[in-house]
């Protein structure tokens, strides 16, 4: 069923960003995962990964990300070990080297997320790969969310079918008081749906430019994939005509170690918030993801989040199933 060369060539690879992977190898997780879905809610038993051990390296928060792993690990018959970066020798100064190859000494995949600190996660992930004779698996770092956005592309399949050529996603930004969100699930579903038939318009005001070197890939793919890359600076032109809505919000890249600065420009940004309004501009069957936590009466109203558009629940379980079909790919 699994094209074979494929699946013997992601055994012992990294997943750091969506780009390191070829549209076969990213089409061929998301088979994987439709498949272990299906086993998941029939009771089949899918224990590919028995006796195996993941190490889970957080330095912020997480809901779905640490328990669809753990949760992930445990159906495959693996075990996945939390670490909490503040309480491990890291916060002293212990270099990537040293846990990149220690920790690959005593199991079979390295996992971290390190996304608040432009310049800093995805660096960090590189180097413990480059020690590290397991895989390294990118739980969210301040460039891309590539478990998420694997997630996001499965639950847009699963909605409009493999072919979404000529479908336009609206990527946009919105306010949010509770604190400075991270980069990179607006940079990841930028570069990802470029390359996946979407056509993709970002929004945001002018201060929450995304990275220079995340727009360069999504124009590339764009220009490659023969899709469409457009910047708006309002949501009513991003929502106009979409068939998926993606509003969330980011921090601004040069004020992440000031985020009470960011905090006060977005409040200038209120009505940057997705209503039934808004709503009534998208096509009939569109829908309305979110890669959660978001911050309702905020980014959303209750009565979109909660109502006929909205996919988060079908998106947040797709985090489970995606999760297990990456590390049972790199780890087996
Ligand atoms: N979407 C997401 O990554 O959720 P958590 O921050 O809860 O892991």
């Amino acid at each position: 069923m699994f094209d074979e060369k494929i699946v013997a060539d992601l055994r012992g690879r990294d997943y750091i960003e969506t780009k390191d992977w070829s549209d076969a190898e990213i089409d061929l997780a998301l088979d994987l995962a439709a498949d272990l879905k299906f086993k998941f809610h029939n009771g089949i038993p899918h224990r590919l990964l028995p006796d195996k051990t993941i190490f889970l390296l957080f330095f912020d928060k997480s809901t779905r990300t640490r328990n669809s792993f753990e949760a992930g690990a445990t159906q495959l018959g693996a075990h996945a070990h939390f670490i909490d970066a503040e309480t491990s020798q890291l916060s002293h100064g212990e270099s990537p080297r040293d846990m990149g190859v220690i920790l690959s000494s005593y199991g079979h995949a390295i996992a971290i997320r390190h996304d608040l600190e432009p310049g800093k996660g995805n660096t960090l992930m590189r180097e413990v790969a480059h020690y590290s004779s397991r895989p390294v698996l990118n739980m969210q770092c301040d460039i891309d969310h590539p478990f998420q956005t694997l997630a996001d592309l499965m639950t847009i399949r699963e909605r409009f079918g493999h072919n979404l050529r000529g479908l336009k996603i609206a990527v946009s930004w919105a306010y949010a008081p509770s604190y400075a969100k991270p980069m990179s699930v607006p940079q990841g579903l930028i570069m990802l749906m470029t390359r996946f038939g979407l056509d993709v318009t970002l929004a945001h005001p002018p201060e929450w430019k995304l990275m220079k070197s995340t727009m360069k890939i999504a124009e590339q793919n764009a220009r490659q994939h023969g899709t469409k890359f457009g910047i708006v600076d309002n949501m009513e032109d991003a929502f106009r005509d979409a068939d998926i809505v993606y509003p969330k919000s980011w921090g601004i890249e040069e004020l992440f170690s000031r985020p009470q600065e960011a905090l006060e420009l977005s409040r200038r940004h209120k009505d940057w918030i997705c209503d039934r309004k808004l709503m009534k501009l998208t096509k009939k069957h569109s829908i309305y993801m979110h890669c959660l936590p978001a911050d309702r009466g905020n980014e959303v109203t209750n009565d979109v989040i909660d109502g006929s558009h909205s996919v988060i629940y079908q998106e947040a379980e797709n985090r489970l199933h995606t999760c297990k079909s990456i590390m049972a790919l790199t780890m087996s």
